[in-house]
């Protein structure tokens, strides 16, 4: 069993679902989120929490194998992501509009690379 971060979390990515994570298990790409599901303990905190309800148990429809694969596959790809940032400045006019899996972005998170090249760089 595990969450899994779906369609309407692209675009929007408030980020509030990772102030709540005991696991720490949220991985950041360019316009949305996944969870690791080995990390994933099950726990849900994290569901209430998303302004977009992106997030869902991997038993819920929304739930599909791709969504699933998708999770995994860039949850080894992305950074960690363990605090809150600010949302994209059209994140509520893209809540809830539909067909956004065609502007998923497979890219990780920008911020996240700068700051990994600056931590090596001052070690
Ligand atoms: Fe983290 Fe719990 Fe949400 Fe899994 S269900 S991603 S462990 S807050
Ligand atoms: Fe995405 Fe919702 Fe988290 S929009 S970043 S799953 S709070």
């Amino acid at each position: 069993m595990t969450y899994v971060v779906t369609e309407n979390c692209i675009k929007c990515k408030y980020t509030d679902c990772v102030e709540v994570c005991p696991v720490d298990c949220f991985y950041e790409g360019a316009n949305m989120l996944v969870i690791h599901p080995d990390e994933c303990i099950d726990c849900g905190v994290c569901v209430p929490e998303c302004p977009a309800d992106a997030i869902v148990p991997d038993s819920d429809h929304a739930a599909t194998d791709e969504w699933l694969a998708l999770n995994r596959k860039y949850a080894d790809l992305w950074p960690n992501v363990i605090s809150k940032k600010a949302p994209p400045a059209d994140a509520d006019v893209n809540n809830g509009r539909s067909g956004k899996l065609v502007e998923f972005s497979a890219e990780p998170a920008q911020e996240s690379q700068e700051f990994t090249a600056a931590t090596v760089q001052s070690e």
